[in-house]
């Protein structure tokens, strides 16, 4: 888990600002859910068998012995809040997103913290029309583009339906039966539990064994197939660069048909390639079947917010200071110092932002913190200022001053910034 310091706030700030102009833009609206939830939530949606539900969650006890989970993910969360406050009401199909913090007890490494950010979409109710995977993947892609991002790449894949997944399951398990000596030994459990996910395997001798393992895409059922087709035309028409990955499998329990994940394939300048999603996602209509006994068609994906700000520092994504003042407010003397406050004040309600260091009476520390703080212009409020009811200003570049009276100082600086 980590602290987000002052210094790194411009990269989150920007990926805020993106994303508001995103959902703005796609209709998406804002839900927030809270950060503990049901301990059986999970467990029902991701599914017992999953990495998550076994291995990686944070159960909380509260005084009186019932037990929470930290919230792994968002979807399940959205799923019970649009199920507990009835909200198909709100649309058909209803288009939500949110951000915030998620927990996963995991060995902490690059792109993989114990307490991260997602952003997430999802589409829920309606029809279960392929158009919607696009409406959740394109707002993704283009937030990702928004920030700067370069090379992503789009891995889509259908693991099929009720019907035809099992079919395959059989198809992969004999072709498996006689590897299996060879795999690591979570692929053995994969094997006996949860057969899709040693397609997931980053085991070298595992990945090796997946090269050759039956595809789905020739398992699957016509309705998937025609499905899946749509999905690949509407992606073709807003020009989205999809590669078909007949591997991609993901580690949660609730999707059906179309999943995919983004990766930007930039390399840093030392030539490492990051090797990690920055968002994935897929369509889930089982999970409402799971929580209320109904299948409701729906669809999401979730970017992972540290990952994006690793990938834009590795490529050098430059982003705005966070001070966007252009004025520094000195004072010297007692006087000054007191009526600065009332001055600042001034600035405020004219909109005009302007910097200070109040606490810091000598002048040359006051020119240091200008300076640093990068403004075309300093004002400068002395006692013989006070008392003539002027104030100077000077430029920073030319160090050219020049006195104006006090009253008219507001407007003297909207004329010059
Ligand atoms: P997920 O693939 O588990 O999917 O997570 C989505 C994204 O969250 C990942 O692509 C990654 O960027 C980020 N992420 C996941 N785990 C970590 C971690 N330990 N540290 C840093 N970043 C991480 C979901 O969570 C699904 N709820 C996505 C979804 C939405 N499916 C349907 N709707």
């Amino acid at each position: 888990m980590h602290d987000i310091l002052p210094q790194d706030q411009p990269w989150w700030d920007k990926v805020r600002k993106e994303t508001r102009e995103v959902v703005d833009f796609y209709n998406y609206l804002r839900i927030d859910t809270p950060i503990l939830e049901p301990v059986n939530l999970f467990e029902r949606s991701l599914g017992a068998g999953t990495e998550i539900v076994e291995k990686q969650m944070f159960v909380l006890k509260d005084r009186s012995g019932d037990g929470f989970i930290m919230r792994p993910e968002g979807t399940a969360s959205v799923a019970r809040a649009y199920l507990q406050h009835g909200l198909s009401h709100l649309g058909q199909p209803l288009k939500l997103y949110y951000e915030g913090p998620m927990f996963r007890y995991e060995r902490p490494q690059a792109g993989r913290q114990r307490e991260f950010h997602q952003i997430g979409f999802e589409i829920l109710g309606g029809e279960s029309d392929a158009i919607h995977e696009t409406q959740v993947i394109l707002p993704i892609f283009r937030l990702l583009e928004g920030l700067k991002l370069k090379q992503l790449t789009i891995r889509v894949n259908t693991i099929g339906c009720k019907n035809c997944r099992p079919t395959y399951v059989q198809k992969l398990k004999a072709y498996y039966r006689s590897r299996l000596k060879n795999t690591c030994k979570d692929c053995q459990r994969r094997y006996q539990f949860n057969p899709l996910r040693l397609l997931d395997c980053k085991e070298l001798e595992c990945q090796e064994i997946k090269k050759s393992a039956p595809s789905i895409l020739d398992s699957i059922c016509s309705t998937c197939h025609r499905h899946f087709k749509e999905v690949l035309e509407y992606l073709e028409e807003v020009k989205l660069p999809y590669q078909l990955d007949p591997y991609l499998v993901r580690g949660l329990d609730y999707y059906n048909r179309t999943v995919f994940e983004i990766f930007s394939d930039f390399h840093t300048p030392d030539g490492q390639k990051l090797d990690f999603a920055l968002a994935g996602g897929g369509r889930y209509d089982y999970l409402f079947d799971v929580l209320v006994g109904k299948p409701l068609p729906a669809i999401g994906g979730t970017i992972g917010v540290e990952r994006v700000i690793e990938a834009m520092k590795a490529a050098n994504i430059n982003v705005l200071p966070r001070s966007r003042a252009k004025v520094f407010l000195m004072h010297m003397g007692v006087q000054a110092k007191k009526r600065s406050l009332v001055l600042l004040e001034e600035f405020r309600e004219a909109n005009i932002l302007v910097a200070e260091s109040l606490g810091k009476d000598s002048l040359n520390a006051q020119m240091r913190s200008a300076d640093k703080a990068g403004v075309a212009l300093a004002l400068i409020f002395g006692q013989k200022e006070v008392f003539e009811d002027s104030i100077i200003i000077r430029d920073m570049k030319t160090g050219a001053q020049e006195t104006v009276p006090l009253k008219k100082i507001v407007n003297e600086i909207k004329k010059r910034i």
